[in-house]
Formats: C-alpha cells, structure tokens, sequence
C-alpha cells in the first residue's frame, strides 16, 4: 500500500480542486428539479466544469464511465449514470462530482431533494450527513482509519440504518483513487494510522434496508438488493497534526 503525503504545495493543489468540486454541487442545486432529466444535470456540470472552472470531470472517461458525474436517484447506492431518467417530485438524488485542476482531484457529493422528500428519506439523508461528519471528526495524525469507519458504522446502525460494505472512501490527489481505502465500518484502534498531509475521501454510503448491494448489468449503477432508499454524502479532507481541514465545503456546510 502506497500512501502518498502531500507537500505543502500539493496541499494548495488540492484546496483549489476541492473548492471547484463544491462549487459544481452549490451551482446544480437550482437545476435539480421535476421534470430535469439526470442528463440534463451533467451536461450542465460538464459544460460548467470545462468552460467557466476550466478543470476536467474526473469522471468521463474513468475506466468507461460515460459521463461527467454520477447522479444516484432512491434506490441507487452510487455511480449512477445520467441519462432519460426525469427527476420528479419526491425522488432523492445523490449528486457526486469530481474535478480534476492543475493536476489534482477534488471529489464530493451531496443529497438533492426534488419536492418534498418522505420523513424516511430525510432521516436517511440526515444520517447519512451526520455520520460523515462524526467520521471526520475522527481523522487526525496518529489516529487509525477504524476510528473513522467504527464513528460512522455506530452512528448508522444506532439509527437502524446499515452502511454499504462493498464501496469506500479512498486517499486521493494526483490519482483520483488512491490508498488507503476508507471503511465506512470497523473497529476503533485498528488499521492504517494516519499522518499529517494525507488526503481522503469519506463517503458513507446507507441503506434504509439492508446493507447488501447489486451492480446492474450496465457494469456501473449499483442499487440496494432489496430497493430499500440509500443515500450518501461525500468529503474530500486533508489530515493535519491536530485534526483535519475539509477541502469540499460548500453553501451545504456553512
Ligand atoms: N466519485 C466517485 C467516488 O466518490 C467515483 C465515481 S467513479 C465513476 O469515488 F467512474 F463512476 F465516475
Ligand atoms: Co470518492
Ligand atoms: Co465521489
């Protein structure tokens, strides 16, 4: 396992993509509406991301990946690909962009709501959020990776949500997945520890049902076996000596 350390310059390559990565998730939100198709909303971060950012969506082209980002409507856990699908009035979204500028990944996404979403839905967005954030707040120098996925795992199964077990988090920077991978679940005190100057994603992933998952026969979207709701949200961070900077925030977060 090679685990890159950031120089202090890469560092501010990677402030700069991750705060374009968020600004993509800020701009979307006005479009995610009913009657939006799923493609409508990538040609828009597309055309954003290449014209106005002037960076690269990670994604087109990613081991043939179609499009520029991955648009996850209810049962979809992840790396759903926009397309006809319409957006209507009740349909959650998981929006996930990834930009890649002056050599370096920023990744994140968030949870849309078209309409009003059902209580159910909320409170798995909600901790789907939360459990991210508990994650995170567990990311500093000398701390180990199951610290992060046992705050994330405790917390959903508290809420007798589950985690997705088969998609992680991921090191990230001049390679858009890099190690360590980032278990959403674990043990406290077990796995990698971590240094000051690594960059990771964290990006639960949790069922209203069960935890376990299936990949479409289109070889990308991924959906809950029991088409149970899942939601996500998703981090870039950088971990410092004395705890961790989040390189995605955005309007979400203030
Ligand atoms: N952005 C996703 C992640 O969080 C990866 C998408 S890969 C793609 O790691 F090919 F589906 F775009
Ligand atoms: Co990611
Ligand atoms: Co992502």
């Amino acid at each position: 396992m090679t685990v890159t350390i950031k120089t202090a310059e890469e560092q501010d390559k990677m402030r700069v993509a991750g705060r374009l990565a968020a600004d993509v998730l800020d701009m979307i939100g006005a479009y995610v509406q009913a009657g939006v198709t799923t493609g409508q909303l990538d040609t828009i971060c597309h055309d954003y991301i290449v014209e106005v950012q002037k960076a690269v969506p990670a994604p087109l082209n990613y081991r043939g990946f179609p499009k520029s980002i991955c648009t996850s409507v209810n049962h979809v856990v992840c790396h759903g690909i926009p397309g006809e699908r319409t957006l209507k009035s009740g349909d959650v979204v998981n929006i996930d962009v990834t930009v890649i500028k002056d050599g370096f990944h920023g990744d994140t996404s968030r949870m849309y709501f078209v309409g009003k979403p059902s209580v159910q839905a909320q409170r798995l967005s909600d901790v789907s959020f939360e459990g991210m954030w508990l994650g995170i707040a567990e990311l500093a120098a000398g701390k180990r990776l199951g610290d992060v996925g046992a705050a994330i795992q405790k917390h959903v199964e508290k809420n007798r949500f589950s985690v997705v077990r088969e998609y992680c988090g991921h090191g990230i920077g001049r390679v858009f997945h890099e190690d360590p991978q980032v278990l959403h679940y674990g043990s406290a005190g077990t796995g990698l520890e971590l240094k000051a100057g690594m960059t990771l994603t964290v990006e639960p992933m949790v069922n209203a049902g069960k935890a376990a998952v299936k990949l479409l026969p289109d070889g990308w979207t991924v959906v809950t076996k029991d088409h149970s709701l899942s939601a996500q949200w998703e981090h870039t961070v950088l971990v410092t000596e004395t705890g961790y900077e989040v390189l995605t925030l955005g309007s979400a977060d203030r």
